[in-house]
């Protein structure tokens, strides 16, 4: 199906059973996710994100409910991703020191107060990112006192490679799609020695992408601790790169609400949509060209390994949208409708409840997901002007401007 903005896909393969399938058992195991939690929400700084109803938008779409997960300040990173990349490093470099005969455990004070610095000084950890995953990379990588190096594919701006300059990092820009700048990367860590700390997991790299996985999985903890009680979502959008994110938050919120659990679309760029390729093709496939969207942290066009077999199981629908509709949401979640709060989003981080505007402007799209008064919709804003001046520019207004209306 197709309105003027979006296409979308019914995926025939969804999974009716209870919890996620046996073959995904290994991955986001409840025990992991649980000691990443709670790892993560012990470290300084820790704060759960809001998750904002949103009843002023929800009446003017007729739905019943709308909640968005606001990931804009998360560990004052700006993104969801502050969560994965640096519990990854925190991991790798646990499992280096074990490696060195350092007694166990090792916290993340430990390595704050630089307790091992003689060796963690020499380690060095690497990734290609769009940005925030990078971000977390060398956010952690600082905290933890190791070495960072950054791969910037050539559509990632100059205000994104500042902030992750910023932690001190050494950046270098590479040639072609993300997808190269992941080989470039892949190849240099081999030279170096270094460890590659990626979000995406590929044959022969599972354990620290699902590491990263699992760090995202806090969000879900907070989600069901601010709804105890209340009835479960019916929908969730969530936007997608290599699908990383969708699996990690779709696998709890399997687990935890069954057959009861909300109907997931998964939403991506026009022109990087390899999850819906996947969807369609019935199999796991890559897409290519140059990816180029303003959604530039959904700029992919591979899936991750470790979170396809959990996407296609889970994902009732696949669908694209164009770049115009994730500005145009960006616009309307900062005016704040009908009495809403002003929420900052990014381009990437609103793409979701974009693809839910889309739908709901298409009344027959509408109609056949039951996105009605009966609807209750969890969204994740995954970002909130992590490039400060294209976020101006698309606005109209800067997110500052926006945060002092709230
Ligand atoms: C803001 C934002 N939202 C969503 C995503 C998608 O995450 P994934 O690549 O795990 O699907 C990304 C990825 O970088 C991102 O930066």
């Amino acid at each position: 199906m197709s309105g003027s903005r979006f296409s979308l896909y019914e995926n025939p393969q969804v999974s009716t059973a209870e919890s996620p399938p046996q073959a995904c058992a290994d991955v986001l195991r409840p025990q992991d996710c649980a000691r990443a939690s709670a790892e993560i929400r012990s470290w300084p700084g820790y704060r759960a994100t809001p998750l904002r109803s949103l009843p002023g938008l929800a009446g003017a779409l007729g739905i019943g409910e709308l909640l968005y997960k606001d990931e804009s300040d998360r560990f004052g990173l700006g993104s969801f991703k502050a969560l994965g990349g640096a519990y990854a490093v925190y991991r790798h470099l646990v499992r280096a020191l074990a490696a060195a005969d350092v007694p166990q455990p090792i916290s993340v004070s430990d390595l704050m107060a630089a307790r091992h610095a003689d060796k963690v000084s020499r380690l060095t950890v690497a990734c290609a990112t769009d940005g925030n995953h990078g971000r977390s990379v060398a956010w952690g990588a600082k905290l933890f006192g190791c070495g960072c190096v950054i791969f910037l594919h050539p559509h990632v701006s100059d205000a994104r490679e500042a902030a992750i300059a910023s932690y001190g990092a050494q950046v270098v820009r590479t040639e072609g799609n993300y997808d190269d700048s992941v080989a470039r990367a892949a190849e240099e860590a081999r030279k170096n020695g270094w460890q590659v700390i990626s979000d995406t997991s590929y044959p022969g790299y599972t354990q620290i992408p699902g590491e990263v996985m699992c760090g995202y999985t806090v969000m879900i903890d907070e989600i069901i601790d601010d709804r105890a009680g209340a009835p479960p979502p019916t929908h969730v959008f969530v936007q997608s790169g290599c699908g990383g994110l969708a699996a990690a938050v779709y696998a709890p919120l399997w687990r935890h609400y069954g057959v009861s659990r909300p109907q997931l679309v998964i939403v991506e760029p026009h022109n990087a949509a390899c999850l819906y390729a996947s969807g369609v093709a019935g199999s796991y496939v890559e897409v290519g060209g140059d990816l180029d969207t303003v959604m530039a942290g959904l700029s992919c066009g591979e899936p991750s390994l470790l979170a396809w077999p959990l996407v296609v199981a889970g994902t009732h629908y696949f669908m694209r949208i164009d770049d115009d509709t994730a500005l145009a949401t960006m616009r309307r979640l900062a005016a704040g409708e009908r009495g809403d709060t002003p929420v900052v989003g990014g381009e990437s981080g609103v793409a979701g409840l974009a693809g839910l505007l889309a739908l709901v402007e298409d009344g027959d799209a509408a109609r056949r997901l039951g996105l009605d008064e009966r609807a209750r919709v969890l969204v994740f804003g995954t970002e909130g002007d992590t490039d400060a001046q294209l976020y101006t520019r698309i606005v109209g207004e800067s997110g500052d401007a926006v945060r002092a209306r709230q």
